[in-house]
């Protein structure tokens, strides 16, 4: 498998945009088998974004069976190289955690951040008692101090006697093992009653599910019960709970059933703390968040009747029924007449327009008429004018004949002489 150093220098590559040199160097390197080779090329696949090609590289690491640390490399530069570490530059947990260069080191999943925000904001700059189990260096003690003020009263919990040493001043830290319910009830005698208590200890499967049976009861009224790294609920190296019993997020899945207690329990009365104490129940990857708040069996109840006490359920139930129908009904009908309305003014519009068309059709007839009559009278004139023109014709003919006639005579001959004479006299040729 890849070394961390080939990693390194190939997330170099991808983060810096050099695809190439990424390619080339898994093409390269004899630390893997000829198969893994062919998974990762094909994870650099051209045209990613570093951030893309970091996370590609991290999924086929995983599905190669690859060491945890080198997939979480891949999945922090895909972080990084792109624009989701954005949505956590204004988180205070986020901005101590990145500032911190204290020398006690911090090791979180950086998805807590903002889980730790939505669930601890109602506490800070409050009076509070917080129990963190789990203290190595204290860094999460100084984490959680900075975040909920001065007013906060921190409390740790380590069966490594360094970590009371690593806290110093400020502090108050019990040695103890968290799956020894005597020394936790001690410590909550002692410094509780707890508003926030934070697991992050040994994360096995007996410390989890004893600390959290004994302190939740013992936890203040409206706190809030925070486990982290619930993911070793899958990892074996973390089961040390007796044979048949649960993991951690199986004993938390028996606490969904208690919260819906009252729907399904033939019990006289709901009396374990997660049936009437367990408010909520918020599950995250690698994060179970519980809320405390006492609360009375639910009830449901309608409201906007005339009905207060002890009303018939079915017949209120009925008469809601009745007059939603009524009101579906009546609403129905006016949808109805607004529609048949609608369709009534669009028809009267279009007769209107057919009324319209049609005197216009009148009086292009009238026009019409009128021109025809124009036309048999023009056609008349034409007749007669004709005829006129045929007699003037005819007459013409005649007067032609007489002309001919005449100038065929004798006398006309004999004249013709004295004619000429004339039209030489006039200057006439
Ligand atoms: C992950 S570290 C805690 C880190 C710390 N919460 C932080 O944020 O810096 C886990 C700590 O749990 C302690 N631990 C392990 N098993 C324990 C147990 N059975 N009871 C109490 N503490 C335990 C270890 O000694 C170690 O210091």
């Amino acid at each position: 498998m890849l070394s961390r150093e080939t990693l390194t220098s190939i997330l170099l590559a991808i983060a810096i945009g050099e695809g190439e040199r990424a390619r080339d160097l898994v093409a390269t390197t004899d630390e893997v088998d000829d198969e893994v080779r062919r998974t990762l090329e094909e994870a650099l696949a051209d045209g990613l974004t570093g951030s893309e090609a970091a996370g590609t590289l991290g999924d086929a690491l995983r599905s190669v069976g690859a060491e945890r640390h080198l997939v979480n490399e891949c999945y922090r530069v895909a972080f990084y190289a792109g624009e989701s570490w954005a949505s956590l530059s204004d988180n205070p947990f986020y901005a101590f955690f990145t500032a911190n260069k204290s020398g006690r080191p911090l090791d979180k999943w950086v998805h807590y951040f903002p889980i730790y925000q939505r669930h601890l904001s109602r506490f800070r700059g409050r009076p509070c008692h917080v129990l963190e189990i789990g203290v190595y260096r204290a860094g999460g003690l100084k984490m959680l101090s900075h975040y909920l003020g001065p007013q906060a009263y921190l409390v740790g919990v380590d069966i490594d006697e360094a970590a009371q040493t690593a806290a110093g001043p400020g502090y108050f830290v019990e040695i103890g093992d968290q799956a020894d319910p005597q020394f936790l009830r001690g410590v909550a005698e002692k410094h509780g009653p707890f508003d926030v208590i934070v697991d992050d200890g040994g994360h096995t499967m007996r410390q989890q599910v004893t600390s959290v049976q004994t302190l939740f009861p013992l936890l203040a009224d409206g706190g809030t019960y925070i486990v982290e790294d619930c993911h070793t609920s899958y990892w074996p190296e973390y089961a040390d709970q007796e044979p048949g019993e649960p993991t951690f997020l199986e004993w938390t899945k028996g606490r969904v059933d208690d919260l819906h207690a009252y729907h399904f329990s033939k019990s006289q009365a709901l009396v374990t703390p997660w049936q009437t104490d367990l408010a909520g129940l918020h599950i995250y990857d690698s994060v179970v968040v519980m809320d405390k708040e006492h609360h009375a069996p639910p009830f449901s109840e309608i409201s906007g009747t005339h009905e207060y006490i002890n009303y018939d359920r079915l017949a209120v139930a009925a008469e809601v029924e009745f007059v939603a129908t009524r009101d579906r009904a009546l609403l129905h009908a006016a949808q109805i007449e607004a529609i048949v309305q609608a369709r009534a003014s669009d028809l009267e519009s279009r007769a209107a327009e057919v009324e319209a068309r049609a005197v216009e059709l009148e009086d292009a007839a009238d026009d019409f008429a009128a021109l025809a009559y124009q036309a048999d009278r023009l056609e008349l004139e034409l007749l007669r004018e004709r005829d006129e023109l045929e007699q003037t014709r005819s007459d013409l003919h005649g007067s032609w004949g007489i002309i001919r006639e005449m100038r065929t005579s004798k006398s006309w001959r004999l004249t013709a002489p004295l004619r000429r004479a004339k039209w030489i006299l006039r200057g006439r040729p």
